[in-house]
């Protein structure tokens, strides 16, 4: 019987490898190639077809070890008996260039506060516009390579060349997912462990709203709301911890991070919204539930509770943003004008203002550097709701 995808030697060894190679803050990333390695290849005999995965995890150890026992140093490369061939490099551009890896075996990685997330390997669901697309030029920024997994495809491969044109190399690659389909989350991660070996964290931020009165919604925009923002997050984690999981079954200490980005309509309901609510809310409890189950697994779970970002498409798009709409539909009591609508949520902030993308960067870097904390739900809503 043959392998499904996901358990194929090339999907699950290039994890595992990452987590064999694990500095104390994140492995190795592995790349797949086509074209032959510059430096030296380990070759990695993958066994038979029907041998259990754990017998072929713990063959595939022992070959590494023993090559990095009796070199003191990384191969360029690693070919696997079944064909694939992956670079390895502290980045996406050294493995590529499968020339050799610059670092050595037990060297630890820096831990310092302004190296939190550089040369980890995160992927932002949702990553083309809004919110994603600021925390994909944030974590960009702070020196991780960042997969922009989206359903706009041709948004997130615009954002992506416009990233790596200003940083002079990869930092980022698009993705195409649909965070409802599960065949697409799959096929997602398949991707992710051919062209890093795995990641370190994944931030599940794809959402969609559609505001109705509960007397009037109907049912098939209710399951489209829930089925973005809350089963979305299942069958991302699903996925994502399996890989994560497996870097963990390379080193007892590697450490990654699932963040679902809810909202402050998941910590309090809101009117006639009840289905973003709920499913907010929702994935509110699925974070505090994975957590606890994945903590052996190394993986944290939290989530980000943002206020309404007023400066995103959302809010601000010209023709269809809820400016517009709530200017329209006459919400907003006495509001004659977009300005008069904006200020009446600003003036719901104690802090003056709306959410922006930087207020959240903040809340991920310290989801990722606290190590002692998981299955929390942090507001970043300027005093808007306040924890009780
Ligand atoms: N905008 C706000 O005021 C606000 C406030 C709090 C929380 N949030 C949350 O932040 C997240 C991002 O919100 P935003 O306002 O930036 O959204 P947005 O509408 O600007 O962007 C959402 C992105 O998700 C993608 N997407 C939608 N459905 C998808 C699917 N099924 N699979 C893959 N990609 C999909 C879209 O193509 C788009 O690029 C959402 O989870 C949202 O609920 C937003």
């Amino acid at each position: 019987m043959s392998r499904e995808p996901m358990e194929r030697p090339e999907a699950v060894i290039p994890p595992y490898l990452r987590g064999l190679t694990y500095d104390g803050v994140k492995g190795l990333c592995i790349t797949r190639i086509d074209t032959p390695p510059a430096g030296e290849v380990l070759t990695i005999e993958c066994g038979e077809e029907d041998q259990s995965q754990e017998q072929l995890l713990e063959d595939a150890g022992k070959q590494f070890h023993a090559y990095t026992h009796k070199h003191q140093s990384y191969p360029a490369a690693v070919r696997l008996s079944t064909g694939a061939v992956f670079g390895l490099g502290v980045d996406y551009q050294e493995a590529s260039a499968a020339a050799g890896c610059s670092i050595l075996p037990q060297v630890k990685g820096s831990t310092s506060r302004s190296d939190v997330v550089r040369n980890k390997i995160a992927l932002v669901t949702g990553g083309a516009q809004g919110f994603g697309e600021g925390m994909v030029r944030g974590l960009a920024a702070e020196g991780a390579f960042v997969f922009i997994a989206d359903m706009n495809l041709t948004g997130a491969t615009a954002l992506a060349e416009t990233l790596n044109a200003e940083n002079g190399r990869t930092t980022a690659l698009a993705v195409e997912v649909n965070v409802t389909d599960e065949s697409s989350v799959e096929k997602m991660l398949y991707e992710v462990t051919q062209l890093t070996g795995g990641l370190d964290i994944f931030i599940s931020n794809a959402g969609v709203l559609r505001a109705g009165s509960v007397k009037e919604m109907t049912l098939r925009d209710f399951n489209f709301v829930t089925s973005v923002d809350y089963v979305g997050f299942f069958i991302c984690t699903k996925h994502t911890s399996r890989v994560m999981a497996l870097q963990h079954q390379g080193s007892s200490d590697y450490r990654a991070d699932i963040i679902a980005i809810s909202s402050k309509s998941g910590l309090e309901g809101s009117n006639k919204n009840g289905a973003y609510s709920g499913a907010k809310f929702g994935t509110i409890g699925l974070t505090q539930s994975f957590a606890l189950e994945l903590v052996t697994d190394g993986i944290k779970v939290n989530a980000i509770c943002p206020g309404n970002f007023l400066d995103g498409p959302l809010w601000s798009d010209p023709e269809k943003g809820l400016f517009v709409q709530y200017l329209q539909t006459g919400k907003v009591p006495g509001a004659e004008t977009l300005a008069d609508v904006r200020r009446f949520y600003e003036a719901k902030v104690p802090l003056g203002r709306g959410c922006t993308t930087d207020d959240v960067m903040k809340a991920l870097l310290y989801c990722i550097e606290q190590h002692y904390e998981t299955g929390q739900a942090i507001p970043v809503t300027g005093g808007q709701v306040m924890l009780n």
